[in-house]
């Protein structure tokens, strides 16, 4: 992060029962305002290229508050202005073994690539977890997860972890999204499925967020990190699925 926008970002952790109104105001507008535009294969009333939301305050609750004592949101601020957020959900996906869902992280686009998403996701939350989990099209919230819980660069990933656990753990999910998404399926290579279009471990969320910017992220990751993305091509209406353990 850059030293003069470092000092300025003060970070911290609310449990979902402690999440004010103003709070879920603030995140909604934010989402609002930078998650991203409709992909072009999204019919009317959607329009290709306008803002996937509006969010709002409602749609948060139903969406990351399925359990609010399990639910955490952490916020970077700077200032008094949410500039980046996280939400997150914990459940048991097995006897004893917890998971930490990333439910929805934004950064505010002025803001990027200077570290605040994977500071939001670095603070361990108050329950015992083995396993940090996201679905997300874009590379840099996967990155992002796979730094804060120290396996960097993403060519450790274990994808025989994800192939093994990614079904019990989506089964269990008590995330409505999660839960309508595993219906439809894991899709790509790992999953011995849809390999020819170069899929290696996607899922199919049915959210068409347009894949441009992600897509050139992912090409600047390629150069710097010098290595091929690990989760493959992503096709539309689909997201990336990253579940890694806890290391010990
Ligand atoms: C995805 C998002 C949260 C990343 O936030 P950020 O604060 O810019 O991320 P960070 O600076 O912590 O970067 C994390 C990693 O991704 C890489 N990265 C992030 N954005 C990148 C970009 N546009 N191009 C290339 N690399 C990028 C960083 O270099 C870093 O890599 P490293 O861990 O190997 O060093 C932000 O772009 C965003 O809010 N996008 C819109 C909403 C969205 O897609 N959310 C994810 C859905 S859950």
């Amino acid at each position: 992060m850059s030293e003069s926008t470092l000092w300025r970002c003060t970070f911290s952790g609310v449990r979902g029962s402690q999440v004010s109104q103003e709070m879920l105001d603030e995140c909604a507008q934010l989402f609002s305002a930078n998650y991203g535009v409709w992909s072009p294969d999204v019919s009317a009333p959607l329009k290709p290229g306008e803002f996937t939301a509006p969010m709002t305050p409602a749609k948060l609750r139903s969406e990351c508050f399925t359990d609010p004592d399990a639910t955490f949101l952490a916020l970077c601020r700077i200032g008094s202005d949410i500039v980046g957020y996280a939400f997150a959900t914990v459940w048991e996906y097995e006897v004893g073994k917890n998971i930490c869902w990333i439910t929805q992280l934004v950064v505010s686009s002025q803001y990027r690539r200077q570290n605040i998403a994977t500071l939001l996701l670095t603070p361990v939350p108050p329950i015992p977890c083995h396993a940090f989990g996201i679905a997300s099209s874009h590379p840099g919230a996967v990155a992002a997860l796979t730094s804060a819980v120290g396996i960097c660069p993403l060519r450790k990933v274990d994808l025989n972890f994800i192939r093994d656990t990614a079904s019990r753990i989506l089964a269990t999910t008590p995330v409505p999204y999660l839960r309508a998404a595993q219906s439809r399926g894991l899709r790509g290579a790992l999953f011995g499925n849809n390999k020819a279009d170069g899929g290696v471990c996607s899922i199919f969320t049915d959210f068409f967020v347009d894949h441009e910017e992600p897509r050139a992220a992912l090409e600047i990751w390629e150069n710097v990190q010098d290595m091929k993305w690990p989760l493959g091509k992503l096709a539309a209406g689909h997201e990336y699925l990253c579940i890694v353990p806890v290391q010990t």
